[in-house]
Protein backbone atom coordinates (compact mmCIF):
# COMPACT_ATOMS: atom_id res chain seq x y z
CA UNK A 1 0.00 0.00 0.00
CA UNK A 2 1.00 3.54 -1.09
CA UNK A 3 -0.30 6.15 0.82
CA UNK A 4 0.43 10.48 0.57
CA UNK A 5 -0.33 12.48 3.66
CA UNK A 6 -0.34 15.78 2.22
CA UNK A 7 -0.79 18.99 4.49
CA UNK A 8 -1.63 22.47 3.30
CA UNK A 9 -1.48 25.91 4.29
CA UNK A 10 0.36 26.46 8.11
CA UNK A 11 -0.08 23.14 9.32
CA UNK A 12 4.45 23.51 9.22
CA UNK A 13 3.55 25.34 12.29
CA UNK A 14 1.52 22.41 14.60
CA UNK A 15 3.08 22.10 17.24
CA UNK A 16 3.96 26.52 18.06
CA UNK A 17 0.67 27.80 16.67
CA UNK A 18 -2.40 27.73 18.40
CA UNK A 19 -1.92 24.45 20.78
CA UNK A 20 -4.59 24.10 22.65
CA UNK A 21 -6.69 23.27 18.86
CA UNK A 22 -3.32 21.55 17.14
CA UNK A 23 -1.67 20.35 20.11
CA UNK A 24 1.65 20.25 21.17
CA UNK A 25 3.76 18.16 18.72
CA UNK A 26 5.35 19.01 15.92
CA UNK A 27 4.05 17.96 12.18
CA UNK A 28 7.53 15.86 11.51
CA UNK A 29 6.68 13.94 15.24
CA UNK A 30 2.90 13.88 14.16
CA UNK A 31 4.02 11.91 10.71
CA UNK A 32 6.76 9.71 12.00
CA UNK A 33 3.95 8.34 14.82
CA UNK A 34 1.86 7.56 11.38
CA UNK A 35 4.88 5.64 9.83
CA UNK A 36 5.34 3.81 13.28
CA UNK A 37 2.27 3.32 13.09
CA UNK A 38 1.11 1.98 9.67
CA UNK A 39 3.19 -1.28 7.87
CA UNK A 40 2.66 -0.20 4.53
CA UNK A 41 5.79 0.09 1.76
CA UNK A 42 5.06 3.63 1.43
CA UNK A 43 4.03 6.37 3.56
CA UNK A 44 4.96 9.63 2.03
CA UNK A 45 4.52 13.17 3.47
CA UNK A 46 4.24 16.20 2.10
CA UNK A 47 3.20 19.94 3.27
CA UNK A 48 3.05 22.79 1.46
CA UNK A 49 1.62 26.57 1.99
CA UNK A 50 1.24 26.86 -1.45
CA UNK A 51 -1.91 26.00 -3.62
CA UNK A 52 -0.62 25.30 -6.69
CA UNK A 53 1.76 23.02 -5.05
CA UNK A 54 -0.78 20.91 -3.26
CA UNK A 55 -2.90 20.73 -6.83
CA UNK A 56 0.97 19.19 -8.54
CA UNK A 57 1.08 16.93 -5.42
CA UNK A 58 -2.45 15.30 -6.01
CA UNK A 59 -1.92 14.79 -9.62
CA UNK A 60 1.73 13.48 -8.95
CA UNK A 61 -0.12 10.54 -6.31
CA UNK A 62 -1.83 9.54 -9.56
CA UNK A 63 0.84 9.12 -11.76
CA UNK A 64 3.34 7.68 -9.28
CA UNK A 65 0.68 5.11 -8.63
CA UNK A 66 -0.59 5.65 -5.25
CA UNK A 67 -3.30 4.02 -3.19
CA UNK A 68 -4.80 7.22 -1.82
CA UNK A 69 -4.19 10.57 -0.41
CA UNK A 70 -5.00 11.30 3.01
CA UNK A 71 -5.45 15.62 2.76
CA UNK A 72 -5.03 17.83 5.29
CA UNK A 73 -5.88 21.25 3.37
CA UNK A 74 -5.96 23.37 6.26
CA UNK A 75 -7.61 26.97 5.57
CA UNK A 76 -7.44 26.05 1.51
CA UNK A 77 -10.69 23.62 2.09
CA UNK A 78 -12.79 26.53 2.63
CA UNK A 79 -12.41 28.45 -0.37
CA UNK A 80 -9.94 26.84 -3.01
CA UNK A 81 -11.57 25.56 -5.79
CA UNK A 82 -8.09 24.69 -7.83
CA UNK A 83 -7.96 21.72 -4.96
CA UNK A 84 -11.84 20.79 -5.56
CA UNK A 85 -11.18 20.51 -9.18
CA UNK A 86 -7.49 18.77 -8.36
CA UNK A 87 -9.30 15.82 -6.59
CA UNK A 88 -12.19 15.48 -9.05
CA UNK A 89 -9.25 15.08 -11.73
CA UNK A 90 -8.02 11.87 -10.30
CA UNK A 91 -9.05 8.82 -9.62
CA UNK A 92 -7.58 7.62 -6.38
CA UNK A 93 -9.51 8.19 -3.45
CA UNK A 94 -8.65 11.32 -1.01
CA UNK A 95 -10.26 11.43 1.97
CA UNK A 96 -10.49 14.75 3.58
CA UNK A 97 -9.25 15.15 7.26
CA UNK A 98 -9.16 17.70 9.91
CA UNK A 99 -7.15 17.51 13.32
CA UNK A 100 -9.99 19.92 14.84
CA UNK A 101 -13.50 19.50 15.02
CA UNK A 102 -14.01 22.30 12.54
CA UNK A 103 -17.83 22.10 13.09
CA UNK A 104 -17.48 23.20 16.49
CA UNK A 105 -15.46 26.28 15.59
CA UNK A 106 -16.03 29.25 13.68
CA UNK A 107 -18.80 29.60 11.08
CA UNK A 108 -16.38 29.77 8.13
CA UNK A 109 -14.95 26.42 9.06
CA UNK A 110 -18.45 24.74 8.49
CA UNK A 111 -17.95 24.86 4.57
CA UNK A 112 -15.75 22.70 3.06
CA UNK A 113 -15.44 22.87 -1.07
CA UNK A 114 -13.70 20.10 -0.91
CA UNK A 115 -15.95 17.61 0.48
CA UNK A 116 -18.41 16.91 -2.20
CA UNK A 117 -15.00 15.13 -4.30
CA UNK A 118 -13.47 13.28 -1.35
CA UNK A 119 -14.13 9.52 -0.44
CA UNK A 120 -15.25 10.75 2.95
CA UNK A 121 -14.41 12.98 5.89
CA UNK A 122 -12.72 12.60 9.10
CA UNK A 123 -12.36 15.48 11.94
CA UNK A 124 -12.04 16.58 15.38
CA UNK A 125 -9.40 13.63 16.89
CA UNK A 126 -5.84 15.46 16.63
CA UNK A 127 -3.45 13.40 15.04
CA UNK A 128 -5.25 10.69 15.07
CA UNK A 129 -7.60 12.16 12.50
CA UNK A 130 -4.63 10.99 10.31
CA UNK A 131 -4.47 7.55 11.83
CA UNK A 132 -8.64 6.75 11.10
CA UNK A 133 -8.22 8.26 8.11
CA UNK A 134 -5.32 5.84 6.92
CA UNK A 135 -7.45 2.92 8.29
CA UNK A 136 -10.80 3.98 6.72
CA UNK A 137 -8.52 4.27 3.20
CA UNK A 138 -7.15 0.40 3.90
CA UNK A 139 -10.52 -0.82 4.62
CA UNK A 140 -11.97 0.89 1.13
CA UNK A 141 -9.00 -0.68 -0.34
CA UNK A 142 -8.96 -3.60 0.80
CA UNK A 143 -13.09 -4.45 0.04
CA UNK A 144 -13.18 -2.46 -3.07
CA UNK A 145 -15.05 -4.99 -4.65
CA UNK A 146 -18.25 -4.22 -2.36
CA UNK A 147 -20.61 -1.75 -2.15
CA UNK A 148 -20.78 0.97 0.89
C1 LIG B 1 -7.57 22.39 10.04
C2 LIG B 1 -8.86 23.22 10.22
C3 LIG B 1 -8.85 24.41 9.28
O1 LIG B 1 -10.04 25.17 9.46
C4 LIG B 1 -7.67 25.31 9.60
O2 LIG B 1 -7.63 26.41 8.72
C5 LIG B 1 -6.38 24.58 9.63
C6 LIG B 1 -6.34 23.25 10.20
C7 LIG B 1 -7.49 21.24 11.07
O3 LIG B 1 -6.64 20.37 10.89
O4 LIG B 1 -8.24 21.22 12.04
O5 LIG B 1 -5.35 25.13 9.27
O6 LIG B 1 -7.58 21.82 8.75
Amino acid sequence: MKFLFLNGVNLNMTGTREKGVYGVQSLEDINAEITAYFNYDTCEFYQSNSEGEICTQIQKAEEEEFDGIILNAGAFTHYSYAIRDAIASVDIPVIEVHMSNVHAREEFRHKSVISEVCKGVICGFGKYSYILAGEALTLLIANKDQTV
